[in-house]
């Protein structure tokens, strides 16, 4: 079993991405992060990076317009940097085909709620809390899920539910689910790292 190098690719302020590296530091978690790359040149996640100085790039939609020219851009920096692993932290692009076969059952995403409920395109940040209060559910919760060609959809490998208060707020809400999704991911990847996953199709049995 092959150490886990992991690609993180990322959009925003990058709190997943930082407690996973954290959570790396502290001997939590058997891996390294080789390579961040994102699709907004302000992203904190690249900010993270550089501070730690692990190699971080910005891949520009606009130069870039079509999926296949900014994928092979996005294999290009994960070629060089060896990553074998990758992890979408708060990840606002889809993935091409061409990086999910080639890195088949190896990418996790991490969706703020319990899917199969609240989950597909549009349902990200505040969208998916303000669904949640907006239903009346008494429980949300964090999956990290296996990524395949559709939003939201891949195999889940960890689900933990988070309770709803009566008096949340979307932010409110978005602020416990979070601080769950910085150990759930971290828990996740420490199953790959162990070669404790095994998938079948859409079955994930955890060994
Ligand atoms: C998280 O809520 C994650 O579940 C979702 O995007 C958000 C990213 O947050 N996919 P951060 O940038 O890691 O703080």
């Amino acid at each position: 079993m092959k150490k886990l190098r992991i690609a993180v690719l990322a959009s925003g302020q990058g709190s997943n991405f930082g407690a996973v590296l954290n959570n790396i530091k502290q001997g939590k978690l058997d891996a390294s992060i080789c390579v961040v790359i994102s699709n907004k040149k302000s992203a904190g996640v690249l900010e993270i990076a550089r501070a730690n100085n692990i190699p971080a790039y910005f891949i520009s939609g606009k130069q870039f317009p079509e999926q296949q020219d900014f994928d092979n851009r996005v294999l290009s920096f994960l070629n060089k940097h060896e990553a074998n692993f990758i992890i979408l932290a708060g990840y606002l692009k889809m993935i091409g085909t061409e990086i999910i076969q080639k890195f088949s059952n190896r990418i996790l995403n991490i969706h703020p709620a319990l899917l199969p409920s609240f989950g597909g395109k549009g349902m990200y940040g505040h969208y998916v809390h303000e669904a949640v209060l907006d239903y009346g559910c008494k429980v949300s919760g964090v999956t990290v899920h296996l990524v395949d060609e559709k939003y939201d959809t891949g195999a889940p490998i960890v689900q933990r539910c988070v309770p709803v208060h009566e008096n949340d707020t979307p932010d409110t809400l978005a602020q416990r689910v979070l601080k769950v999704e910085h150990q759930v991911f971290t828990e996740a990847l420490q199953l790959f790292a162990d070669g404790r996953v095994e998938v079948c199709g859409r079955k994930v049995k955890i060994k």
